[in-house]
């Protein structure tokens, strides 16, 4: 490693000599330096104040200089100390546009690796069924109508011919909104019990003929189990026309049915009770499982009850007569049933509440 050396004479052939060895050295150390530690070590080594190469020269060059050279040689060592600095300079430089490169090269991003794949979502299955139920509906020519989850007591019970006393209206049944025992009956909220509401709503829209159905969530104040839950899906549906009879709404649900669980599913009428049709009647079908034999999925009956149906009440349409809804001119058929049951069935499901606990493993099955 170079040194400092004592210089045996200041003559100008002595002082090139000298120098030449001096600069190739810098040259050599300046090319070895890799890393911002070596790079540390020699630019103290050259030019550290105490003991670096350029204040050894100073002491051993120029003050050992006798008087009549002290001109030359000071001037010698004005240019190494430029050409150190220079030197030392660009060896800082070279370092750091190397380290950015070497930086660059440890960020690079490789766009031809595979990304991370994020688990697409799936419709879930009892929007998958509503959307096939409708489909069905919706290729017989019905629309489809949307309410409010958040009905009123008149939309919801009164303009539906439920009488003042109904047990329907009870708190007990109803989940009602709080605080409002200073508004009129009429006007209090309640979360709809059913998606009938939609009814009243489509009629106020739009004057007859009418064919719409209206899937949406409803409330009750029931007890989870098998087949019951506090919130679940209903699927409405209502034709109004000048002929529309007892016999259309029986063609139209067993289509419906027989589109959804195949040719061989038959359906069944039972006489029942629902004060905004009449006669009315609860919709049943044949156990797709066992044909109709009996199972664990219909309760050994062979039958399965879907929903409630009927001819609208004329009081119904008395609600909306000034919307052109004349019950002497005009009738109806409406029925509402309950999607997840008919999603429960769709898949051979034993609980709808597997519906809506969010368990991965249960829902995973329908993505
Ligand atoms: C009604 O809600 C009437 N609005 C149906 C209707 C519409 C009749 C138009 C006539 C004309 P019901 O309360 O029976 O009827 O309910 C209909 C269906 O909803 C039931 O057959 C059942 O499939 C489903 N359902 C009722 N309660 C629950 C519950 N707690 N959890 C899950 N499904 C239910």
């Amino acid at each position: 490693m170079y040194t400092v050396p004592q210089l045996a004479s200041f003559t100008p052939d002595e002082l090139d000599r000298a120098t030449a060895e001096l600069t190739s050295a810098l040259a050599e150390e300046s090319a070895a330096v890799k890393t911002d530690a070596d790079y540390k070590v020699f630019r103290d080594r050259w030019m550290a104040r105490k003991n670096g190469i350029l204040t050894q020269i100073n002491d051993t060059w120029l003050k050992a200089a006798p008087g009549p050279q002290k001109r030359d040689v000071g001037q010698r060592v004005n240019q190494i100390k430029g050409k150190v600095e220079q030197v030392v300079a660009e060896t800082e430089k070279n370092l750091t546009a190397g380290g950015a490169a070497s930086r660059l090269e440890s960020e690079r991003l490789d766009i031809s690796l595979p990304g991370i794949r994020r688990k697409i979502g799936a419709e879930h299955p009892i929007l998958r069924t509503m959307q096939e139920v409708v489909g069905v509906f919706k290729a017989m020519g019905y629309s489809v109508e949307d309410g409010p989850e958040i009905e009123t007591d008149w939309f919801n019970f009164e303009a539906l011919n439920f009488a003042e006393n109904h047990p329907a209206r009870d708190m007990a049944d109803t989940l009602f909104v709080a605080g409002q025992e200073k508004k009129r009956r009429r006007d209090q909220y309640l979360l709809r019990t059913h998606t009938s509401p939609v009814q009243i709503r489509a009629m106020m829209k739009n004057p007859p003929p009418l064919r719409i159905v209206c899937p949406g969530k409803v409330f009750r104040h029931d007890a989870p189990d098998a087949t019951h839950s506090p919130m679940f899906h209903q699927l409405e549906c209502l034709a109004v026309d000048t002929n529309i009879k007892f016999s259309d709404l029986k063609g139209t649900l067993d289509h419906a049915m027989k589109m959804l669980y195949g040719p061989q599913v038959k359906t069944r009428f039972q006489p029942s009770f629902f004060p905004f049709t009449e006669p009315s009647a609860e919709i049943y079908i044949s156990c797709p499982f066992c044909g109709g034999k009996g199972c664990r999925i219909c309760k050994q009956s062979g039958w399965i009850e879907m929903g409630g149906s009927g001819m609208v009440h004329p009081n119904v349409f008395r609600s909306v007569a000034e919307h052109g809804y004349n019950p002497e001119k005009i009738s109806g058929f409406a029925f509402g049933m309950g999607v997840d049951r008919l999603a429960a069935l769709r898949w051979g499901i034993d609980d709808i509440q597997l519906f809506f606990q969010g368990d991965m493993r249960f829902l995973e099955q329908f993505a």
